[in-house]
Formats: structure tokens, sequence, C-alpha cells
């Protein structure tokens, strides 16, 4: 099975996976952002292009997978606002274009992924002064997809590892780098606690003189 054909099966075993709100990291770490031009990398059911586009950012959002690409399509007609979205194997092949945002929220596999190559690739389509936030999971929670049970082993990187992976020069600055606690409703409906992290950079602005 293809990885699209395995995102696809995953989207295709419930009506709707994800909550349809907006990631809560994304919503406090770039509402005070002024808006521009926005790519959201595996962008799910499209709840975080739906929140950005109705912010006012022009949005590409791109994803793997046609079903959850669907879904996102009928979300964003739901809210009146337009979307771009793109159907991208992240491994193979990238949206064109410069970015003010480039938004990677929970960009996670159970199966083999290169997925600090795709976000390296993210922080090449930043735009002088734009921003890369990436939101990724500490740990695997509770839920069979996120790498429990039956699945390979995971590493999931620290902040710090992260931004030393990407290796990205004195170009950049770092503008967040945590692991914190966030609140989620878990594979019973009961409210559990995860541990995520939140890294953000700003690709520094020439200075003018
Ligand atoms: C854990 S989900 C997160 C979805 C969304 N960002 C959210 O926060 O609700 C990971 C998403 O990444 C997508 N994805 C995984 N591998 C990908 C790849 N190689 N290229 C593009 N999208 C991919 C999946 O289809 C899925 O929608």
């Amino acid at each position: 099975m293809s990885d699209e054909e395995a995102w696809d099966a995953r989207y295709r075993e419930e009506n709707r996976i994800w909550s349809g709100n907006p990631n809560v990291q994304l919503v406090s770490e770039i509402g005070d952002l002024p808006p521009g031009r926005a790519l959201d990398l595996g962008c799910g059911e499209g709840a975080d292009a739906v929140w950005l586009a109705g912010n006012g950012w022009r949005v590409t959002a791109v994803d793997i997978s046609g079903v959850a690409l669907r879904r996102a399509a009928e979300h964003a007609a739901a809210a009146g606002v337009t979307v771009d979205f793109r159907r991208h194997n992240l491994a193979e092949t990238f949206p064109d274009g410069e970015f003010d945002l480039v938004s990677a929220q929970f960009l996670h596999f159970w199966a083999e992924f290169d997925r600090e190559k795709i976000l390296r690739r993210a922080a090449a389509a930043v735009s002088p002064g734009g921003v890369l936030l990436i939101e990724g999971h500490m740990d695997h929670g509770p839920f069979r997809h996120d790498g429990g049970e039956g699945h390979q082993e995971i590493h999931f990187p620290t902040p710090d590892e992260l931004i030393t992976a990407l290796d990205l020069g004195d170009g950049w600055e770092v503008l967040t780098a945590v692991i914190h606690p966030r609140q989620q409703k878990g594979p019973d409906g009961d409210m559990i606690e995860r541990t995520d992290s939140t890294v953000k950079l700003r690709r520094k602005a020439p200075t003018t003189a």
C-alpha cells in the first residue's frame, strides 16, 4: 500500500477524524501576525487552513490524502472562504512559491517518513521576514495511529533537536522553542493530556541601509 493509500484508508475509517477547530498553538502563535501568504503542510481536514483564510490569509493547503482534501474543501465552502487545496506527497513534491507563513501542524506518520527533509524544504519556502511554525507530538499518544500499539518506534524530536537537524544557519531567529502540555479528547472521549512541542522560527529580512 502506498503512503497515499494508507492515509486515505485512515481517513475513510471515520466520517471526520479531527475536531474541525484550528490548532490552539497556531491560533496563539500566529494570531498577531499580519496576514499574508500562508502554506499549511499536512492540512488534513482543513480546519487550520479555513481559520487562516477567515483571518485574511491567502492560503495554500497541502495533503497527501485526497479523502482529507475533499473534506477540507467542503469545510472551506461551508465557511465561505477560499483556500487553494493541493495534493502533494511532500516527500516527493512541494508546492511552488514563497510564503509569509509556513505551518506544519502535527505532520507525523506512523510509518517511516523523512519529516526533517520536508521541514527543511518548508523553511526554504519562507519569505524573508516570514515565519515557520512547526507543531509536533513529543510522545506516542493513546491513539493507535499516533504510533501506539503495533507501530514502529518513532523518535519525536525536542525543539532543540529539531532546530539542530534543520541546520538553517544564522539567517534565522528562534522565536519559540518549547515543550508544553495540551488537553485533547482521547480515544474513549475523556479529556487526556498530551505533550507537544512548538518551534517557531523567523527568517531574517535583509536590513536596508
Ligand atoms: C496527524 S495529521 C495532522 C492533520 C492536521 N495538520 C491537523 O493538525 O489536524 C498528519 C497529516 O499529514 C498528512 N501527511 C502525512 N504524510 C504526508 C506527506 N508525505 N505529504 C503530505 N501530507 C502528508 C496526512 O495525510 C495527515 O492529514
